[in-house]
């Protein structure tokens, strides 16, 4: 499969282009750049095969299908990843559909061809929720691991009225695999920095272990 970055122009090279002075260009726009598409890989559970589960909350880490709440808790090291969503002008989004889906700690997918040899049957691996009045949104999932030829990644699809809908991956920053990525490699520095998860590690006591804070920024 091949990744199909969005080539915006970066900030840096719209100021460039500023400094230089060139009256008669058409002067780009200082607009942030939104988040690069790409691929939605082979794993994206078609709605049709999710109506045959009951449980696809923004908490991956369970998969309660019975509401019971003694549920058996997802395998791997606890996220919380947060943010908002916003346009590319810096504006919230109320109401954007969120979805995300990432391996287990086994490697395998919530898919009809996604399971590996081993599967964490606690682990939910899709979930999906939506932007809030001030564009906030809110998931807890697993740490990404590493898929084999891939550095760990979460997948995430936007949708909205107001701008269609675009599919993208997040990265966790830092990680020494992404430099091995073939799609990390072939982002822009602007680009990465839209897509790259700093994580933080929660205070003592959390039910999590890492937190996140990334803004999901949409062209519209
Ligand atoms: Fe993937």
């Amino acid at each position: 499969m091949t990744p199909t970055p969005t080539r915006i122009p970066a900030r840096r090279h719209c100021l460039q282009a500023l400094a230089g002075g060139a009256a008669t260009l058409a002067l780009p726009s200082l607009a942030f750049a939104a988040l690069p598409a790409m691929t939605e890989g082979p794993f994206y559970p078609s709605p049709a095969w999710r109506a045959r589960e009951l449980d696809w909350d923004a908490d991956l880490t369970r998969v309660n299908r019975t509401k019971a709440g003694d549920a058996p808790r997802a395998a791997g090291e606890w996220l919380d990843l947060g943010g908002s969503v916003v346009d590319d002008k810096g504006r919230a989004v109320d109401g954007a559909e969120i979805e995300i889906w990432q391996c287990d700690v086994h490697g395998s997918y919530r898919h009809p061809r996604g399971a590996g040899n081993q599967v964490d049957a606690a682990f939910q691996g899709f979930g999906a929720s939506r932007s809030d009045a001030q564009g906030l949104y809110r998931f807890r999932t697993i740490k990404p691991v590493v898929y084999p030829g891939r550095a760990p990644h979460i997948h995430v699809r936007l949708r909205h009225a107001s701008f269609g809908e675009v599919t993208s991956q997040l990265f966790v920053a830092g990680e020494a695999a992404n430099t091995r990525d073939f799609i990390y490699n072939s982002l822009s520095a602007a680009e990465r920095a839209l897509v790259d998860m700093p994580l933080q590690r929660a205070p003592a006591g959390s039910p999590v272990v890492w937190l996140a804070q990334r803004s999901l920024v949409v062209g519209r």
